[in-house]
């Protein structure tokens, strides 16, 4: 960073170490004004893609087109329709036709503003496209802020599975914008908090103390504390190959089988990860030792952030089953459960039986 640029008062800064290129998260308040200048920083201003949804392209497009135009970069608008039917191999296809159609080329770069959709799109695109151009990251949602936008995991979905296909590609910089998160619709907001919680359980039991954030606060701690520890997570195994980034699936394995019963948009993925924690934490109880005034703490937290505990009615623990052995945590049909003896850390087990799950789903619903 050079040192002319202005620093927002309260702006946070988290280092991603990596050893290949380190980048830097920013959190802050109001950073969409400044998102040209700080690019400015590490890309030479070129023509280049500020790819976004039809919720956010009204909202908070227009800011930001105008501060890289005041920073000599040559943006172009790319708007493609919300939801996570857009992660495809079409929408990613067509994107690279749109941008060359842009005139845009290997010294270009993208912009992608919006949630973990059109960042993992957007970031796919950018590792595929002329074999790979920059991509500056600027979440707009709480999972993009604290999850998806740090760590260089990319993808579309396959028909056959999510996020089946993608990529690592590490963005040249983030810049998340906390007060893009107050158009947020509600249960969007809330969903976010969930993969919070999951921190919390897995790297720093504080940060419990933190959630649910107060109407109206300064959410840029809250942002920051997240984006260090997946930063951590990221920095300890960038590609998934050491165990370290599977710690993040906390809550998750019968969290997906939850979500993917219930029918895609029953239950948002945060609903479906609270409902799994409960469990998760559940079988850290009685397998690995975690105290029962530590579960109830995080019960407790779940419950205030206005997440789900118990299981839709309608879910049989025999589907739920069968979902779990459709899952790829499920190695050669082996269960590789993560659960946390103490909060504020976790581990994967591999002790966890296909009986220890039945009776934990069973518990979802007392
Ligand atoms: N790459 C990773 O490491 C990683 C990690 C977690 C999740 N993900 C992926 O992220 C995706 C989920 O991301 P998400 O929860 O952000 O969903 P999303 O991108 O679908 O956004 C949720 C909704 O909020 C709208 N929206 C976004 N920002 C807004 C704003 N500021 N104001 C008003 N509306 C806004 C969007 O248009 C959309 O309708 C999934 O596809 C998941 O697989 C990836
Ligand atoms: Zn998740």
């Amino acid at each position: 960073m050079t040192s002319s640029l202005q620093t927002p008062r309260e702006m946070q800064k988290v280092q991603v170490a990596l050893a290949t290129r380190p980048y830097e998260v920013l959190i802050g308040n109001h950073l969409l004004p400044i998102v040209g200048e700080y690019s400015r920083s590490v890309i030479t201003p070129c023509r280049c893609a500020v790819i976004t949804d039809d919720n956010v392209a009204p909202l908070h497009s227009g800011v930001l087109m105008e501060s890289l135009k005041r920073a000599g970069f040559d943006p172009h608008l790319v708007v493609i329709p919300s939801g996570e039917q857009s992660k495809s191999m079409l929408s990613a296809s067509d994107l690279c036709d749109r941008l060359i159609g842009l005139g845009i080329d290997r010294k270009g770069a993208i912009f992608s503003l919006g949630g973990g959709v059109i960042g993992d799109l957007a970031g796919f695109v950018a590792s595929v496209f002329y074999r790979g151009i920059p991509v500056i990251q600027i979440p707009t949602t709480v999972v993009s802020q604290i999850d998806s936008s740090v760590g260089g995991k990319t993808g579309v979905n396959s028909h056959l599975g999510k996020n089946l296909i993608g990529s690592f590609h590490q963005p040249l910089l983030v810049i998340a914008d906390t007060a893009t998160l107050s158009s947020l619709p509600e249960r969007i907001f809330r969903e976010g908090l969930a993969e919070a919680i999951k921190h919390g359980v897995i790297a720093d039991a504080t940060l419990l103390a933190m959630l649910p954030p107060e109407s109206n606060q300064d959410l840029t701690p809250l942002i920051a504390r997240n984006v260090a520890i997946k930063a951590t997570i990221v920095e300890a195994d960038e590609f998934e190959t050491k165990g370290m980034r599977a710690l993040l699936n906390f809550g998750h394995t019968i969290g997906h089988a939850v979500e993917s019963v219930a029918g895609y948009g029953v239950l948002s993925h945060g609903e479906a990860v609270a409902i799994g924690m409960i469990a998760a934490l559940d079988l850290s109880v009685r397998l690995a030792g975690l105290p029962s005034v530590q579960a109830d703490q995080v019960r407790e937290t779940i419950r205030t952030c206005e997440l789900p505990e118990k299981l839709p009615e309608s879910l049989s623990t025999e589907s739920l089953l069968a979902a779990l052995q459709r899952d790829k945590k499920f190695d050669r049909g082996a269960v590789r459960f993560v659960l946390t003896a103490q909060l504020g850390s976790a581990m994967v087990s591999d002790r966890v039986t296909t009986q220890d799950i039945t009776q934990a789903i069973d518990r979802l619903r007392s």
